[in-house]
């Protein structure tokens, strides 16, 4: 790239905010140029000529995993060699494991991994600490929001520079020297580690799908200093959720102030601090626990709401903790609430109020804006999971209806199934030959997979019929695309393509 381009100053507010929302990643005004450089090199990568038509784009709708990816690999920072905060992992071998009952199974996860460093360091000491280890059944998963890093980790391939703290011993005893500065770990432990990716800031974990449940040890170092606190605090709740009761969560010593001690238990022994699994026995008033291996005090789950779970034939009313709306047997009511709640952006209530309809006495048109406005709240809220077994549920009620279709297919594209989610938005234009959004979809779909020409004719089209439609109509399917800037986007996008060539 030969010059770095400016982004203008609105769009700038909203990548800011959305970087921050969907990443975790929070940049400061003294980061603004490392954002800007990321954004630049990223919309490159996606082929895109200009930066700001870029992130117009990817704004104006939902990102795939993949488009995460790209520009999470021009946005993260890749600082980290082996033995870092030695102490804290030998913790695991000279605490943790000696309290654990052996031939137990040992879950434990890097997450924010990098290059392998932290993950591979925890395989060799696990060898080195053989006596303790060798009683238990390790397994180390470990992850990262940065795909090109997780190459790295994979190819087990270092420089002087990551082992610059390890005992010469063990770099002989683990390691190949391959060249003059090139290190290759030894298979045994490379072996060892399951690397995948996964975003922090999305709520897909706990989950048996990644693996990330029932674990014992989470290590989360050096990651949250790029965060703000109110992500840290989000992150923080889900790694309680995916602890066992005894699991305990390390995070640098530079990090430990930003742990709340209401999310988490603290544990200090010198110089070492853990944060154990709150079982349900802190509270705002308590200190901190000193001794994570207590048994895990039973708490009983108290629902806020203690109300009926069907509609009733005489009027109901519903507390979402905002507001107490008032709900008669008729459908049309919970209806008019979801679509309320769904533009206030409030998914979490819409789930709540889901859970206490009666689906299977409702009228199936009903049923079908129901099940999209459940699914894509699910979406919204990052379980990715149940939205996709709502869609299936919702193209199930009508399997020729385009816009369930379409739903299903967003769906997929967000949960990074690309090839599927393209042949079910092609499915859409079978049943809607002029159906915008899919067309504009697909056009996109292609440009990931660098099929330009194909990206091009579906861009074609979906401009074309834009025609029709008057500027200021706000598009189906999208909540705040207009049919305008629709075609701006499409139009732009079109000119730099016959620039180019
Ligand atoms: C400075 S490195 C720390 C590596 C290692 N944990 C250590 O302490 O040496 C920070 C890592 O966090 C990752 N990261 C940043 N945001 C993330 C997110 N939202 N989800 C997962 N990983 C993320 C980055 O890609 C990077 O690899």
């Amino acid at each position: 790239m030969a010059e770095l381009q400016n982004i203008d100053n609105d769009l700038y507010k909203k990548i800011h905010h959305f970087v921050n929302k969907r990443m975790g990643l929070y940049f400061t005004e003294n980061r603004k140029k490392d954002l800007i450089r990321g954004l630049n090199y990223a919309s490159e990568s996606f082929g895109y000529k200009d930066v700001n038509t870029c992130i117009e784009q990817l704004l104006s709708v939902n990102w795939t995993t993949n488009q995460i990816q790209t520009l999470a690999n021009y946005l993260t920072v890749g600082e980290t060699y082996f033995y870092r905060h030695r102490e804290q992992l030998e913790y695991i071998f000279t605490h943790y494991l000696k309290k654990k009952t052996p031939q137990t199974k040992i879950k434990i996860w890097c997450s924010g991994c990098c290059t392998g460093e932290e993950p591979y360091s925890i395989a060799i000491m696990s060898r080195e600490f053989s006596f303790i280890s060798n009683q238990f059944d390790i397994e180390i998963i470990a992850t990262d929001i940065n795909s090109t890093f997780i190459k790295k980790a994979v190819s087990g391939i270092y420089t002087e520079h990551s082992l610059r703290t390890v005992p010469k011993t063990i770099i002989k005893k683990y390691f190949t020297q391959t060249g003059s500065n090139q290190f290759v770990l030894d298979e045994k432990i490379r072996d060892k580690i399951n690397f995948k990716y996964l975003n922090l800031a999305s709520n897909t974990y706990p989950s048996e799908v990644n693996n990330t449940h029932c674990l014992d040890i989470i290590l989360c170092r050096n990651v949250f200093i790029y965060f703000q606190q109110e992500t840290i605090d989000r992150v923080v709740k889900n790694f309680n959720k995916c602890l066992n009761k005894d699991g305990i969560l390390f995070v640098s010593p530079a990090e430990t102030f930003m742990i709340s001690r209401h999310i988490l238990g603290k544990i200090v022994t010198a110089p070492v601090t853990v944060f154990s699994k709150n079982n349900g026995n802190l509270n705002n008033n308590k200190t901190p626990e000193t001794s994570v291996l207590k048994p895990a005090s039973r708490v009983k789950y108290n629902p806020k709401n203690t109300k009926t779970t069907e509609p009733k034939s005489t009027k109901t009313i519903y507390d979402t903790g905002k507001e107490k709306i008032k709900l008669s047997s008729n459908n049309k009511d919970y209806l008019k609430m979801l679509r309320n709640l769904y533009s206030k952006k409030r998914y979490k209530e819409i789930l709540q109020v889901f859970k206490n309809i009666d689906i299977n006495k409702i009228n199936n048109d009903i049923k079908k804006e129901i099940y999209s406005i459940v699914c894509k709240s699910y979406s919204k809220s990052g379980n990715m999971e149940k939205a996709y077994d709502q869609s299936c549920r919702l193209v199930d009620i009508d399997k020729l209806d385009p816009e369930s279709q379409f739903v299903h297919a967003s769906i997929l594209l967000e949960a990074d199934r690309i090839r599927e989610a393209e042949k079910v938005f092609e499915k859409v234009l079978y049943l809607d030959p002029c159906h915008i959004m899919s067309y504009f979809m697909l056009g996109n779909l292609h440009m990931i997979n660098s099929n330009i020409e194909k990206a091009m004719k579906n861009f074609k089209r979906a401009h074309s019929l834009l025609q029709r439609e008057p500027p200021g109509k706000i598009l189906d399917d999208t909540e705040q695309l207009t049919a305008g800037k629709l075609k701006e986007i499409i139009a732009t996008m079109l000119k730099a393509r016959q620039m180019k060539t």
